[in-house]
């Protein structure tokens, strides 16, 4: 059976967590999809433009894997795509309860698209976006926890 995958979230920016979670899937799907959202209530801080482009940079190479954006409704976007399943990563206990709220919301949105969970490797399970951007603001080496696209592209924008 052919199993399309959407991976969707703000990817502000990508990080190495992410991208192990795109590389597990690539092993287990024929295609991956990574939507990044445009407005997820979060004011962002690489533009949509950027942060699809610094995703395509880091992904490329990753077989079946592709890169988009959208700006529609998740479950539309996915049956636009003909994704069966919708992938999302756990890293801890507590990314559980929002995940769970997600998954449930959009299966009452369509019953057909599954949501499916992946865990990173233990080195990445404590990597967020938004500790890397922090870090990178104050100086801090962001270089394990992102790829070098992304590193330097943090280390241009904040200057
Ligand atoms: N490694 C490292 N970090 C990870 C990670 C991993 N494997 N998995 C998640 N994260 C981090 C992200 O970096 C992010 O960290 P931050 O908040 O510190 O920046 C956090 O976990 C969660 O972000 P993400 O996975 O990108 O999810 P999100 O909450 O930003 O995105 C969408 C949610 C995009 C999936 C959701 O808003 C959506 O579907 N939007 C489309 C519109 C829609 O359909 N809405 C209704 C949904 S029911």
């Amino acid at each position: 059976m052919q199993t399309i995958a959407i991976y969707p979230g703000t990817f502000d920016p990508i990080t190495n967590g992410h991208s192990d979670l795109v590389q597990r899937a690539s092993r287990l799907c024929t295609k991956t999809i990574v939507a990044v959202a445009r407005n997820t209530g979060k004011s962002p801080f690489f533009t949509w433009e950027e942060r699809v482009e610094l995703a395509r940079e880091a992904l490329a190479g990753i077989p079946g894997v592709e890169v988009q954006g959208f700006e529609i409704l998740l479950v539309e976007f996915a049956r636009q795509c003909k994704a069966q399943v919708i992938l999302r990563g756990l890293r801890a206990v507590s990314d559980f309860e929002y995940e769970f709220q997600l998954a449930s919301m959009n299966r009452h949105l369509n019953a057909e698209i599954e949501t499916v969970f992946l865990t990173p490797a233990e080195q990445y399970s404590f990597i967020s976006s938004s500790l890397v951007r922090e870090i990178a603001r104050l100086g801090g080496d962001i270089d394990a926890f992102v790829p070098p696209n992304v590193a330097a592209a943090l280390k241009q924008r904040i200057g």
